[in-house]
C-alpha cells in the first residue's frame, strides 16, 4: 500500500526532475530583452556597426558577432564583457559616440541575433553591465533567417555542454553591505 504511494510520487518527482532537466538541455536562455529593443537595436547597428561587422554580423573588418565564431562556449563571453567592450571601444571610429540607450538596443540585437529569447523585461545599461550571464551562440534555435549561412548539422550542441550554472542575471551583489541595522 504505501509502498505504491511511495513509488507514485518517486515516479512523479522523477518526471519532474526530466522535464526540468530538459528544459535545460534545450538550453532555455533567459529572456532579457524586449522584442521592441532588438528592433532598434538592429536599425542602430546597421547605421554603425554593419559597415565593418557586416550587416548579417558575418564579420568584415570586424569579427563576426554572430554564431560560434563569435559566442563559442570556448570564448566564455558573459553579456557584462561583450556590453563593456562595444559600450566603450565601440564603433571603432568613434568609441563611445552612442547613447547609453543605444548600446543597450544593440546588445538587445546581439542577444537576438545569437538566440536568446526577447521577452517582456527590458535591457538596461545596469543590468547590462552587471550581467554574468554568459552569451553564447544557440544553434538550437532557427528563428532567424540569417542563420542558413551555416547549413552544418548541429551536432547537438546540449549534450556537449553543461547547463549554464547562471540561467538568470544575478542582481549585482553590491547591495549587500550596505546595511546594518
Ligand atoms: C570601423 C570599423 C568598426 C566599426 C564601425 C565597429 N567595429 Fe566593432 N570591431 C571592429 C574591429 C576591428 C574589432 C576587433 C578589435 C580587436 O580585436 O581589438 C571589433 C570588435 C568588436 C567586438 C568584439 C568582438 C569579439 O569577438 O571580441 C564587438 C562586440 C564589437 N566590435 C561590436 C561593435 C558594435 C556594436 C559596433 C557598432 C556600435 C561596432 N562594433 C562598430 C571594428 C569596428
Amino acid at each position: 500500500m504505501g509502498n505504491r504511494t511511495v513509488q507514485a510520487v518517486a515516479c512523479a518527482l522523477l518526471l519532474a526532475a526530466l522535464l526540468m532537466q530538459r528544459g535545460e538541455a534545450a538550453g532555455a536562455p533567459p529572456a532579457l530583452y524586449t522584442p521592441a529593443q532588438a528592433q532598434r537595436g538592429h536599425a542602430v547597428f546597421e547605421r554603425h556597426c554593419a559597415v565593418c561587422h557586416g550587416a548579417h554580423l558575418e564579420g568584415r573588418v570586424g569579427p563576426a558577432l554572430k554564431g560560434e565564431k563569435f559566442a563559442s562556449v570556448k570564448a566564455g563571453f558573459t553579456i557584462q564583457q561583450i556590453f563593456d567592450l562595444l559600450s566603450v571601444e565601440m564603433p571603432a571610429y568613434a568609441p563611445g559616440s552612442l547613447t547609453p540607450k543605444q548600446y543597450v538596443q544593440i546588445m538587445a540585437f546581439l542577444l537576438q541575433q545569437n538566440g536568446y529569447p526577447a521577452g517582456r523585461n527590458a535591457l538596461t545599461a545596469q543590468i547590462a553591465s552587471g550581467s554574468a550571464v554568459a552569451l553564447v551562440y544557440r544553434a538550437l534555435r532557427q528563428a532567424t533567417p540569417e542563420t542558413s549561412t551555416r547549413g552544418a548539422p548541429a551536432s547537438h550542441p546540449a549534450k556537449q555542454k553543461p547547463p549554464l550554472s547562471g540561467q538568470l542575471s544575478r542582481a549585482p551583489s553590491s547591495g549587500k553591505r550596505s546595511r546594518s541595522p
